[in-house]
């Protein structure tokens, strides 16, 4: 899978997808994320990208003109899946969601900044908007490494035990059971017996049990679904 980020605050993509699981998805060749600087984009002075809103109101806003060549000239070399604008207005990301994306094969994600960008881009070029919570970040930037690494984790053979993607939380509506490792015994707090049992039957059921409490008592908005 490819994902091109277009962002004016490129630096803020640099890192997130150079380590643990992401890294090993780009070292086996299964994603390649590349991050587009709009500003290489525009062919106003001083490498301007945004501009005030007509009918006034605090805030900048970005132009179309960068927009529409990145995008254009991005499509010429790919044929994208789906262009998402990351915006607080966007449907709420969720485990569903990234399991969609993570069939896909090219997605383009278009990162706002300031007040956002100009509502006819998003009008004729953007197919998905998309949100990750209901709260106001200073631009897609981190939205979209959210989504590449919800998304980029599900893609085949990026986790190396390929059933741990689907006991995660969410993968069935249930947050996922407790968790515990060594030593057994840390200053007299143990462990559920049953973990040592060796029976796997009972080892799967008791998880089952406890991820239902769990979702009962954290998330019960879940099971009603
Ligand atoms: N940009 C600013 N806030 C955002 C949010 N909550 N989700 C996605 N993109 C955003």
């Amino acid at each position: 899978m490819k994902i091109d980020i277009i962002s004016v605050v490129p630096d803020l993509l640099t890192s997130p997808f150079s380590h643990s699981i992401m890294k090993r998805a780009a070292d086996k060749g299964l994603l390649q994320v590349n991050i587009i600087n709009l500003r290489q984009y525009t062919t106003y002075a001083r490498a301007q990208v945004d501009d005030y809103q007509f009918g006034g109101g605090a805030g900048m806003v970005l132009m179309m003109e960068p927009l529409v060549n990145a995008v254009e000239a991005l499509q010429q070399q790919t044929s994208y899946d789906e262009v998402i604008y990351l915006t607080p207005d966007g449907e709420t990301f969720n485990q569903p969601m990234a399991n969609q994306l993570s069939l896909k094969n090219n997605l383009l994600m278009i990162c706002g900044h300031y007040k956002g960008i100009d509502q006819r881009f998003r009008d004729h070029f953007v197919t998905k908007e998309i949100s990750i919570g209901d709260y106001v970040l200073s631009g897609g930037e981190l939205a979209a490494a959210v989504l590449t690494d919800a998304i980029g984790r599900l893609i085949p053979g990026v986790l190396n035990d390929e059933s741990s993607a689907l006991t995660d939380s969410f993968q069935d509506n249930l947050l996922a059971p407790p968790v515990y490792t060594r030593p057994e015994n840390f200053r007299g707090w143990t462990i559920p017996n049953v973990l040592k049992s060796g029976n796997h039957q009972l080892i799967d059921q008791w998880r089952y049990e406890q991820a239902l409490e769990r979702t009962k008592t954290r998330r019960p908005d879940l099971l009603d679904e």
